[in-house]
């Protein structure tokens, strides 16, 4: 689908791992939509390889960053408004990871050291990412900048831990980093709140596939996909969306206001 959405855009993408990264999916349509942006990664990350085929693929330039590190932004921001010759359009953050998930700690024995950096990764990072850009004055006017967040923001799931409280405070962040941005520069902040899908992030999560079949029942469109969830990003970097911002924005086939569904109804009756 080949067409000129996002035509003359400059973009940091971050966050595409492999194949299945929600992340990948976005680069590779705002490529086909005419974008032009930068892949950035934490080091660690980028020693898998993986993203320097999609670099090949999108014709972008790979840009390590530890997204906690504000000298490491500093160098990523400058130097993709270097290459890409000029200010910025859209900025994807589309980080998350908790050491007490991956490392299976029960909510009520986290680690606190942890639990500190969950925030930090997952949540942090954003405001981090939104204050250089600020500073080294990155985005055009109108620009556009995204999070990916979880309906745990809201809801209990009890696997999902910490990274609850980090989706929390990603989304606040947005708000209140979206009506500082607005005021200097017209530049709009949101947060996509994505179903569950299969992703590494995703499935470090405790039964995620008992959960994604719960969550594809009790959506009436069933879950989004990866690829439905890159197109919607591409849509709030496009140019029609310009008076979207500070709002968490559902991507869920409508999970969030379903009481029940006939589908699962069905299920609990076997
Ligand atoms: P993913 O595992 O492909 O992406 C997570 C990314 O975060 C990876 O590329 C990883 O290298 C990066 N990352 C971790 N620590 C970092 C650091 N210090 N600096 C820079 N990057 C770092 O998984 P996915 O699912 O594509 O995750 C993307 C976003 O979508 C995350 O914010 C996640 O929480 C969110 N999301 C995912 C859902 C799912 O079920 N997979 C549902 C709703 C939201």
């Amino acid at each position: 689908m080949a067409s000129d959405l996002l035509k003359g855009k400059r973009g940091i993408i971050f966050g595409a791992l492999n194949e299945d990264s929600i992340a990948w999916k976005v680069a590779q349509k705002a490529k086909e939509q005419g974008a032009s942006f930068t892949l950035t990664n934490a080091p660690i990350a980028l020693r898998m390889g993986a993203i320097n085929q999609l670099a090949e693929e999108c014709g972008s330039e790979v840009i390590p960053a530890d997204a906690t590190s504000v000298e490491d932004l500093e160098a990523l921001f400058s130097k993709s408004t270097e290459v890409l010759g000029g200010k910025l359009d859209f900025v994807l953050h589309s980080i998350g990871m908790s050491p007490n998930v991956r490392k299976g700690k029960d909510y009520g024995d986290l680690n606190y050291d942890w639990m500190l950096k969950t925030m930090d990764i997952s949540a942090i990072s954003f405001h981090k990412v939104m204050a250089v850009a600020e500073k080294q004055d990155a985005m055009n006017e109108w620009g556009s900048i995204l999070a990916l967040t979880y309906i745990a923001a809201q809801r209990t799931f009890p696997d999902y831990s910490d990274m609850a409280q980090a989706k929390a405070m990603l989304e606040s962040i947005a708000r209140s980093y979206g009506e500082r941005f607005a005021r200097l520069k017209n530049v709009r902040v949101n947060t996509i709140s994505q179903s569950p899908t299969m992703t590494t992030a995703g499935s470090g999560v405790g039964g995620f596939d008992v959960f994604m079949d719960y969550a594809d029942k009790m959506s009436p469109l069933g879950n989004a996909s990866a690829e439905a969830c890159a197109e919607y990003c591409l849509t709030l970097f496009s140019d029609f969306t310009k008076m979207v911002t500070m709002q968490n924005l559902m991507h869920d086939g409508g999970f969030s206001y379903s009481g029940i569904t006939d589908r699962l109804v069905e299920q609990l009756k076997k």
